[in-house]
């Protein structure tokens, strides 16, 4: 059997010749294939490790039995058309969720403990102490509750943020105000300061980062105004309605480490916005170690007859 490798990536992370050398080590015997290789035997393709494969690419292999997204965001692959009807697995690990743990804090930490003021004061030699509220006086919204979001939340709690999160099905998580469903959205926002976006992108959900629902934020918070922070995806967000919304008051601030067109194009006002925060679409990049050892003994294990884990329900898009 082959794996295909097929990445199209940016940065040291997708380079190909270590995931060519992780997988080699870890699935000895088997023929690890670029594209233009697997295209020349497509009948010995088993398996695609991929992110972002040329659209059309693994409909060209009839024997493919699973592909394994190398991310845990399977929006770009689900954009092809023709792909096979396989199963489509996931990067869910404990390292990535940690990261992401890790992204939400800080930024909630910042704008909790107004970070931006003492930044501003520092680079005008101005020693200020204005009151510090609790963080039981902040609310924070998890926007999706899955195993980005839920494990962002429980560590809030702990922290001692008021925390709620929405999610399409029913949850209860010790600690966290759960919402679900179209119904249960308005309710959420209004309840909440500091936003926090980890959902999928998908047919349902893109856009909704927009205006009328910056308007559902809770106004009456010690923040003064609500707080987006996107960590998900970019098509989440409608860019021109976050500026909008920052620029009249409806947002106080907004940290976005997506976007709708990435790398961010150097003439997006975003960059330049003092009240916005960038980073590079690196909330939480993975230990591509810890992903090659997953893929590898998943392959094992399908082999030796076992289940799949991390299956992509492909009727929701996630
Ligand atoms: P999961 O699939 O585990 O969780 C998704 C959550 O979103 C679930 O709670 C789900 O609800 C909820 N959801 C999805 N669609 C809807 C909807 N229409 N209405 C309400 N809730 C919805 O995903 P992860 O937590 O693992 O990852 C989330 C996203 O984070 C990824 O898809 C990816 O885009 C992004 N990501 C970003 C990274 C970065 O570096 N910026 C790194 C890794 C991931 P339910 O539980 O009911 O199904
Ligand atoms: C992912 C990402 O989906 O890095 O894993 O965005």
């Amino acid at each position: 059997m082959s794996l295909l490798l097929a990445i199209n990536g940016a940065g040291d992370n997708w380079a190909v010749p270590p995931w060519r050398a992780r997988f080699a080590a870890r699935l000895p015997g088997r023929a690890i294939v670029e594209p233009e290789a697997a295209l020349a035997a497509p009948q010995s393709v088993r398996y695609a490790a991929v992110w972002k494969p040329a659209p059309g690419l693994l409909a060209r292999f009839p024997r493919l039995e699973a592909i394994f997204n190398l991310g845990a965001g399977v929006d770009a692959l689900l954009e092809d058309a023709t792909l096979p009807d396989v199963p489509i697995c996931r990067v869910v690990n404990a390292d990535l969720t940690k990261r992401m743990t890790e992204y939400v804090v800080l930024h909630t930490l910042l704008y909790h403990r107004q970070h931006a003021r003492f930044v501003s004061q520092q680079a005008r030699k101005v020693w200020d102490a204005p009151d510090q509220w609790a963080a039981s006086a902040v609310r924070v919204g998890l926007l999706g509750l899955g195993e980005l979001g839920r494990d962002s939340a429980e560590v809030l709690g702990r922290i001692g943020f008021r925390v709620a999160g929405w999610s399409r099905s029913p949850k209860e998580i010790p600690g966290v105000d759960c919402f679900h469903g179209p119904d249960g959205l308005g309710p959420f926002l209004a309840r909440t300061d500091i936003l926090v976006a980890l959902i999928p992108l998908t047919r349902e959900t893109r856009g909704i980062l927009n205006y009328k629902l910056f308007q559902g934020l809770a106004r009456d918070g010690v923040l003064g105004r609500p707080v987006l922070i996107n960590a998900g995806r970019g098509g989440l967000q409608v860019e021109a309605d976050i500026l909008r919304a920052l620029d009249d008051g409806t947002l106080g601030a907004a940290t976005l480490d997506v976007f709708e067109t990435e790398p961010l194009p150097a003439s997006s006002p975003l960059w330049s916005h003092p009240r916005v925060t960038i980073t590079p679409h690196n909330a939480a990049d993975s230990s591509p170690s810890a992903i090659a050892d997953d893929v590898a003994a998943q392959i094992l294990a399908h082999e030796a007859g076992k289940p799949l884990r991390n299956v992509v329900d492909r009727t929701k898009g996630y």
